[in-house]
């Protein structure tokens, strides 16, 4: 087996820190040596030095290197009060609003708009960063139909983003084993799921609503509020997210970045949110570490955080 010095380790640590902000602190090392290792031997690249130089500029292998490296468990309505929250609380009062903002605006001749059609201002815009095989998403999904009287008038967004390209694969095939029907619920998987041979697959209608892309956190927060986003087909989009979004879920994911990444994601997710909008974190990703300007919500077991109006 190659032996790895503890200034070759570093300068992979570095190069995922530097790259995806990735941060595997003194209790990782040995994950990281072993999954530099496995993937070494794999490649056939000899020793660390050729394949830290590969690294730097074969994107191929750096993404299998970063399906070794990435913590991607995850489960449908995973931290259930965050989701009663969503589905009591914020979205009945975000659609109300809306409902409100539409009548208001109905004569007015800068928004044209005929019946029939959907109104421009019954959009819900919903970011799952760091979704996964997508069962964050998709749940997000099934909360909102549950939501709604009219779906169809609405214009659904649920933006669905990550670096692992493994998972994204899963996730846009929305097939799950039977183990993950139990975390939806038999209502709910009847109505948003057929049965497939290995468990269920999410219907078209809700599967349509998410779109999943291969985007690096590091790449919005680090630079001027760009989200690039990459689909399995066709070109790249740049989207200025600033403001655009009225729900993100983040969750389980900054816990892998260090504090500075940390902080600067949470300052890029709080300028992401249009004033009003709400963001979901993990379990162990309390915001109070940080400066910030959100307002802090606690409900039962569920903390989430707004941005002031
Ligand atoms: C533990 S999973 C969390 C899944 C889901 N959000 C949840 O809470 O159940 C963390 C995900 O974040 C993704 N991730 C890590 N670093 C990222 C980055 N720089 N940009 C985008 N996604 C990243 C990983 O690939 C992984 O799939």
């Amino acid at each position: 087996m190659p032996t790895i010095t503890r200034e070759q380790l570093a300068k992979f640590n570095e190069l995922v820190l530097d790259k995806y902000d990735l941060f595997f602190p003194a209790s990782k090392q040995v994950f990281l040596e072993n999954r530099l290792c496995e993937r070494l031997l794999i490649g056939g690249y000899g020793d660390y030095e050729s394949y830290y130089n590969c690294l730097l500029e074969d994107c191929e292998e750096m993404q299998l290197l970063i399906e070794e490296l990435t913590v991607n468990e995850t489960r449908f309505f995973r931290n259930p009060s965050q989701f009663k929250a969503l589905k009591e609380n914020i979205l009945p009062e975000m659609i109300e609003k809306r409902n409100r903002e539409v009548v208001k605006s109905w004569g007015d001749a800068t928004r044209p708009w005929k019946w029939g059609e959907r109104h421009p201002l019954m959009h819900l815009r919903i970011w799952s960063a760091g979704c996964s095989t997508g069962e964050e998403a998709y749940s997000i999904a099934f909360t909102i139909l549950d939501s709604l009287k009219f779906p169809r008038a609405w214009d659904i967004e649920i933006t669905a983003t990550d670096i692992n390209q493994s998972v994204l694969d899963h996730a846009r095939m929305a097939a799950y084993d039977n183990n993950s029907a139990n975390e939806i619920g038999p209502d709910m998987l009847t109505r948003y799921t057929d049965t497939s041979e290995a468990g269920f697959v999410v219907k078209e209608f809700p599967a349509r609503l998410v779109k999943f892309y291969d985007s690096n956190l590091k790449d919005l927060s680090a630079g001027p509020g760009i989200m690039k986003l990459r689909p399995v087909d066709g070109p790249g989009i740049e989207l200025d997210a600033s403001g655009y979004f009225d729900i993100i879920f983040c969750r389980n994911v900054m816990i892998y970045f260090d504090r500075t990444a940390q902080a600067r994601l949470v300052n890029a997710l709080y300028r992401c949110l249009k004033p009003g909008g709400f963001l979901f974190t993990g379990d162990s990703e309390p915001l109070h570490l940080f400066e910030h300007e959100f307002n802090v919500i606690t409900e039962g077991d569920a903390v989430y955080y707004v941005k002031p109006s």
